[in-house]
């Protein structure tokens, strides 16, 4: 949450700093700001609350010149949304921005007397003061001694007023990447904005200082000795994180699934058969344990749940999906026997790499399934796949969500194979259907005006319930997520023998609801269920493998044909109608579909 942004080189700050914030907006949108280090060597900040489109207009009308400057886009924690709560933030003679949460602010405030000084009611501004109080020159000194009267989690960048043209960071847990570029040395939150300026970067270690300056980067650690960085080169293609002519990110995101999923997968398969030494996952990891343990949230988790239906069933092996952010308060059990996986788009959902610490803390093996490279997940973790799904910019995550269920498709295939479950044969049916993925995918993305003409019939509601068994239901579980997060209407996904337990007591002729049937196994019974609502008045939009079949004397208010594929490979045609079914309804709502209300891409708070 929060993105953070800094350049200082030969060029305006100001232009590249606002083109960088609209990147990073995903981060965080409810207000914006720069400081730059004028000609005449003075900080000056521009600042509101809105988003980065507002900041430019205050900047078109009043600007600054100058070639260093740092900048941010706000996710609210401590303090309203408010142009003085907006970052940067001045004190004294130091400018600051922050992403992360100062846990002991009002412990400092009180113990710097800072009461009647601060000018804002966040948590950051404390930050800023407390360095202003230990700075008298030395400026490595001030963060060194400032750093270890904060608890939390920051990634502050900082100008120092008599030290122009030099940008200081630091951090623990929230990110900083560094690159040169533009003519200079930048820093972002993360490395899809810098990306776009340079292929090669470095994270910023967690207690190191980074010192950006127009001719280079420096990095010391916390005695002041100088340290090396370990660069990085960015693993997708720029021409990637552009919206490609479509209208947003979204869309272009579920378009693109079809190439990324063959992305992910194609180079994992080896003489037919899923193989991830590539990834340096050696197959003992996948033999040896004896129970399997994802850590996740949001959607990253809703891929475990497909992950364990799969892995349960086809390798026998006992599997549990924890919400990562209940996982070390809920005593879960894992030890030197549990392979505990962490999947995460953005490898800094705080949750997440806590998880994996606390999982890493008990002995378990920890693996990740991550996008970004690099990322503080993957770097937490024994081993890594990455989904190399590119940069993924809209807040609801659909791409990332695909590639996660390819790489879970990958680990399932090996597992089986390594395991005995599968011959080679097997091995080599699973990996070819697996292969057969992006074709048919594409199948639905090609009639996607179908499904937008479906999305019509629920503009209106106020409530969706959605209904499926098994694989289904984890399909759907995902689909109402989407729905929610981009169209503000309430979606429930029911297992469907569940809904007679109590929630079909809200089920009316005003509910649509949206029901799943790919798997033959439970179809008879989703029927039933199915004709259980609409004898309660609602209508039902079905989305069905094509090559079930409907029976004659239904009737649907909606009729969507899956293409067919194996049962258990059904959740990517089915999960691609569920992405653009909510993208429509957000889109003919006229809202943002990429920046929803009150979300960010990357949650760096607990
Ligand atoms: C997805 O649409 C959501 N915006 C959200 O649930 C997301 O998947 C979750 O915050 C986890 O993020 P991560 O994959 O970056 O860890």
């Amino acid at each position: 949450m929060c993105g953070i942004i800094g350049y200082t080189g030969v060029k305006g700050a100001q232009e590249i700093m606002l083109d960088a914030l609209e990147i990073l907006e995903y981060r965080g949108y409810d207000s914006a700001g720069i400081a730059v280090c004028g000609e005449d060597s003075c900080v000056r900040i521009r600042k509101c609350a809105g988003r980065v489109k507002d900041l430019r207009l205050l900047c078109e009308k009043d600007g600054i010149l100058g070639t260093c400057g740092i900048g941010h886009t706000r996710w609210a924690t401590h303090g309203g949304v408010s142009d003085a709560n907006a970052h940067p933030h001045r004190f004294g003679k130091v400018t600051v921005t922050h992403n992360g949460i100062v846990e002991n602010y009002r412990d400092l405030v009180q113990r710097y007397r800072l009461e009647e000084r601060l000018q804002s009611q966040t948590d950051s501004e404390v930050a800023a003061a407390v360095l202003d109080h230990f700075y008298s020159g030395d400026p490595l000194a001030a963060i060194r001694k400032t750093v270890l009267k904060l608890k939390g989690t920051f990634a502050l960048s900082i100008m120092f007023e008599d030290i122009p043209g030099t940008i200081f960071a630091v951090r623990n847990v929230s990110p900083i990447v560094i690159a040169r570029a533009q003519g200079g040395s930048m820093l972002a939150s993360d490395v899809t904005v810098l990306g776009q300026y340079s292929k090669e970067y470095f994270v910023l270690p967690e207690f190191y200082v980074a010192v950006l300056k127009a001719g280079g980067v420096e990095l010391y650690d916390m005695a002041g000795e100088t340290a090396e960085p370990e660069w990085l080169t960015v693993n997708w293609d720029v021409d990637r994180s552009g919206k490609g002519g479509y209208p947003f990110y979204m869309e272009k995101e579920i378009m693109e699934q079809p190439q990324v999923i063959r992305e992910t997968v194609l180079p994992r398969i080896q003489g037919g058969i899923p193989d991830l030494s590539g990834d340096g996952i050696p197959d003992s990891l996948l033999a040896d344990c004896t129970r399997i343990c994802v850590v996740a949230c949001g959607t990253a988790m809703h891929a475990g749940l497909v992950g364990k239906a799969l892995m349960q069933s086809l390798v026998r092996i006992h599997m549990d999906v924890e919400l990562a952010s209940e996982f070390m308060y809920t005593d879960v059990i894992v030890d030197e026997e549990t392979l505990v996986i962490a999947i995460s788009q953005s490898g800094e959902t705080i949750d997440t790499l806590e998880a994996v610490k606390h999982a890493k803390k008990n002995g378990a093996k920890t693996l990740a399934i991550v996008n970004v490279r690099g990322a503080s997940v993957a770097r937490a973790s024994d081993y890594v796949i990455y989904t190399n799904a590119g940069p993924e910019i809209a807040v609801a995550s659909t791409k990332a969500y695909t590639t996660q269920l390819a790489v879970l498709y990958l680990l399932t295939g090996r597992m089986a194979y390594v395991r005995g479950s599968f011959g080679e044969e097997e091995a080599k049916a699973f990996a070819g259907e697996l292969m057969r993925v992006p074709e048919v995918m594409q199948k639905v993305l090609d009639r996607r005006e179908e499904i937008h003409y479906i999305a019509r019939s629920i503009l209106n509601a106020q409530d969706v319930f959605m209904m499926g068994r098994g694989l289904d239901h984890a399909i759907l579980l995902e689909g109402s997520l989407k729905l929610k997060e981009i169209s503000y209407i309430h979606s429930e996904a029911y297992a469907s023998g569940e809904l007679k337990h109590g929630t079909i007591a809200l089920i009316t002729e005003d509910t649509p609801v949206v029901a799943v049937v790919t798997q033959d196994k439970v179809k008879s019974k989703e029927f039933s269920n199915i004709k259980e609502v609409q004898s309660r008045g609602a209508g039902v939009i079905l989305f069905i493998k094509e090559t079930f079949g409907l029976e004659k004397d239904a009737v649907w208010d909606s009729v969507f044909m899956l293409p067919a594929m194996e049962d258990g490979f059904m959740v990517m045609p089915a999960s691609a109608a569920l992405q653009l079914l909510a993208y429509y309804v957000s889109l003919d709502k006229g809202l943002d579909v990429d920046k929803p209300r009150n979300l960010a891409k990357v949650v760096t708070v607990e």
